[in-house]
């Protein structure tokens, strides 16, 4: 049975993975360390909170004396790391929160896995730290072309910079000490429990409402998109067969501009609900605004590697995806309602007290 520290597990990804871990691949035991920002949720793992080889724990990844104490009472052996502040936007308009969590939090778990997994002068090569990266970290791509692990590092947000300077130092930590090391750099994600302020919920959650759906710039900017769930698929391969050391690029081979997934997310809302009371598609609703500093123009991820040599591949194409995500959002309203007006905090108070 592995002890995976997992950090970030109320947010977005490391929600989908909590859940998909418990139920689908192993015994394993999983303690979620996780600050709750605005973006970290407990409702998001409610249906999970009480099965027994799950745990909570509220904090900081910064603090090195909580961190250090998780490891020694739960002898963990196995780091998942995904806290992070993960919003580009929020980067350009407030940068030192991203430094602050990404760099100094990052730095701090590998010095309490160091401390932790050394035996004998030397360290357990049985543990894994697996760091959760991004494909920003490689910057903008022209028309042609896709990141490959190769690809020189050229972050160009504050918040791919410092994402950028944790996967140094995760690399550095191997190079130096042999920590058993692992990063994972994906494309945009997209699925249940995101955050809407990110494009395709909050463009979801938008439409639903009537509201303006604001597209950066011409909208021919393009992304990568990659269904959650084969995000956490990805995780669990390169834990289980992953070479220490190794960085493994993964996404879902989708490569759309923007505006074409605003539209996707148009037609589908208007498919399924209808069109809306004035009688016109959302579609009507988009707006081009100012563009984002510095947008990137073009992600895209040759997952070649991890396809070849660990056998993962995507598994759901970007129509069922999406579908599957529209559905959620509808299904869920109440859950949209609460993170975006702050009542979800009412129940995080009864569970664990006031923050
Ligand atoms: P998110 O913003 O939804 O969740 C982040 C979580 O981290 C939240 O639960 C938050 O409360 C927690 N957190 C933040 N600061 C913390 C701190 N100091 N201590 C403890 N917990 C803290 O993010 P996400 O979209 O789920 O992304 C998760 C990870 O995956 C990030 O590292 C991100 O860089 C990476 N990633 C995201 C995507 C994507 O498309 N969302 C793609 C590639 C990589
Ligand atoms: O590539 C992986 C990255 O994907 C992750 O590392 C980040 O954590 C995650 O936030 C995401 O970054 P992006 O900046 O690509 O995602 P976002 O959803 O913010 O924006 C997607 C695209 O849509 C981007 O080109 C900006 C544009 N956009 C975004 C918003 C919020 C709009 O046009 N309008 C919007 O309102």
């Amino acid at each position: 049975m592995k002890k995976v520290l997992v950090t970030g597990g109320c947010g977005f990804i490391g929600s989908n993975f909590v859940r998909h871990t418990l139920q689908y691949h192993s015994d394993d035991r999983i303690i979620n360390l996780d600050k709750l920002t605005y973006a970290g949720n407990p409702a998001n793992l409610k249906d999970i909170e009480k099965n027994p080889r799950y745990r909570f724990v509220k904090g900081d990844i910064c603090d090195a004396a909580l961190v250090r104490r998780i490891f020694a009472e739960e002898q963990i052996d196995t780091v998942v790391h995904f806290a992070a502040e993960s919003h580009v936007d929020r980067s350009i308009t407030g940068p030192a929160d991203f430094v602050q969590t990404n760099i100094m939090g990052t730095f701090n778990l590998l010095e309490a896995a160091r401390e932790a997994w050394l035996k004998d002068g030397a360290l357990h090569q049985d543990c894994r730290f697996l760091h959760v990266s991004t494909d920003e970290v490689y910057g903008s791509l022209g028309e042609t072309g896709a990141f490959q692990e190769t690809t020189p590092y050229d972050p160009r947000s504050p918040y791919s910079a410092s994402k950028a300077s944790s996967d140094h130092l995760v690399s550095a930590y191997f190079h130096t000490y042999g920590l058993p090391t692992l990063i994972t750099n994906c494309s945009n994600n997209y699925g249940s429990y995101q955050f809407p302020e990110k494009l395709i919920p909050l463009i979801i959650n938008n439409a639903l409402q009537g509201k303006v759906l604001p597209v950066y710039g011409d909208g021919k900017n393009v992304r990568d998109w990659l269904y959650v769930i084969d995000h956490c698929e990805a995780i669990l391969t390169v834990l289980e067969r992953g070479k220490i050391g190794e960085t493994y690029n993964v996404g879902g081979n989708s490569e759309k501009q923007n505006i074409e997934v605003v539209h996707t997310i148009c037609d589908i809302l208007d498919e399924k609900v209808g069109w809306m009371p004035d009688g016109k598609s959302r579609r009507s609703l988009i707006t081009y605004v100012k563009d984002r500093a510095g947008h990137d123009r073009r992600y895209a991820i040759d997952a070649t590697k991890i396809r070849t040599e660990l056998g993962w591949s995507p598994k759901v194409t970007f129509d069922e995806g999406m579908k599957k995500t529209v559905s959620w959002y509808l299904e869920n309203k109440p859950w949209i309602a609460s993170v975006t007006d702050g009542s979800y905090r009412e129940y995080y108070e009864k569970m664990y007290g006031k923050r």
